[in-house]
């Protein structure tokens, strides 16, 4: 088993991402820890816990409130894009908690008490991850890995021209992560979840029809994000975060890689969280691997199997 953390703002394809992180039998999911990105923190909250009621797994992983800000910017949302993050299904909260302690204490406790062998699945902004690093020097040799959802090669952005949204807000965090001596595995929006997480209409309606309570869900949380996408031109559903967990769970999904130097822009008037990933020409260190292309039907096979699964109360 896989120990890991999911780091997550949690709307869309964050609780497909969970629903891998609690459904696949190779997940040794230790917690949930919550950064301000995609919908309101209170909303991410919710979504978050509707996503372990559809497990069924309900206070059996921790969820843990971090950041409810990037580091040095007012939080940005992507609420046009995603909705409420969960095509408006809602869940009584009542006699349900977060965990008392801090996402950034958490990440902390988490990896000091296995050196090593915790794996981080950053999915949202990474305030969380560079807050930890502040506040522990040893944060950074007790995590095993990060597997960061975040830029584009070669700078086809999702906010902007130049800039994806994760790193798009909090681009100091995402610029001090990559500063910090983590072993990362990046998981970039383009062209990688465009050309290998991206599912049409043929494969959404075979979700549909597989008529379990997970791919009801499914449905109903990818229904924003599907009806953006189309109005932007984009042919179906993305799916970057789940793709995160999967790749992470799954390495045997990854059919090409490279080793780069990546650096986020933090300065720039069009650039704001633009991704340079530069390659052995430019004469820098690498201090990440990029995932550059992944099997698509592979990973559309890997999710449509998880939601096949009867279990789930919604
Ligand atoms: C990322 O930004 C968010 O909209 C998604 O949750 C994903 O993590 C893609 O750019
Ligand atoms: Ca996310």
């Amino acid at each position: 088993k896989v120990p890991m953390v999911i780091d997550t703002d949690t709307a869309q394809d964050d609780c497909i991402a969970l629903l891998v992180g609690l459904l696949d039998p190779r997940a040794d999911l230790r917690a949930i820890t919550m950064v301000a990105g995609n919908v309101g923190f209170d909303q991410q909250i919710h979504n978050a816990f509707l996503t372990l009621n559809v497990a069924g797994r309900l206070g059996s992983v921790p969820i843990h409130l971090g950041c409810r800000r990037p580091l040095v910017r007012p939080w940005e949302s992507a609420e046009n894009v995603h909705g409420d993050g969960v095509g408006g299904m809602t869940m009584d909260l009542t006699g349900l908690a977060p965990d008392p302690e801090h996402a950034v204490d958490a990440l902390i406790r988490l990896a000091a008490e296995s050196p090593g062998e915790l794996t981080i699945v950053c999915i949202g902004p990474l305030t969380n991850i560079a807050t930890a690093t502040v506040k522990d020097p040893t944060f950074v040799d007790n995590v095993k890995a990060l597997y960061v959802m975040g830029g584009s090669n070669n700078a086809r952005g999702n906010i902007t021209a130049a800039a994806e949204f994760n790193f798009y807000v909090d681009p100091e965090a995402a610029k001090a992560v990559f500063a910090a001596g983590f072993d990362i595995t990046v998981i970039p929006w383009a062209p990688l979840t465009l050309d290998c997480a991206l599912f049409g209409q043929t494969q959404l309606d075979e979700i549909a029809a597989l008529n379990t309570p997970l791919s009801h869900f499914f449905t109903r949380v990818c229904a924003a994000t599907l009806d953006f996408d189309r109005s932007v031109g984009i042919n179906g559903t993305t799916h970057p975060d789940s793709l995160t967990a999967a790749v992470l769970l799954h390495p045997e999904l990854i059919t090409r890689t490279a080793a780069y130097h990546v650096d986020v822009e933090t300065a720039g008037e069009l650039t704001r969280g633009y991704a340079a990933m530069s390659w052995g020409v430019h004469n820098l260190q690498p201090n990440a691997t990029v995932i550059d292309a992944v099997d698509p039907a592979g990973f559309y096979g890997y999710i449509r199997s998880l939601l096949a699964n009867k279990s789930g109360a919604f």
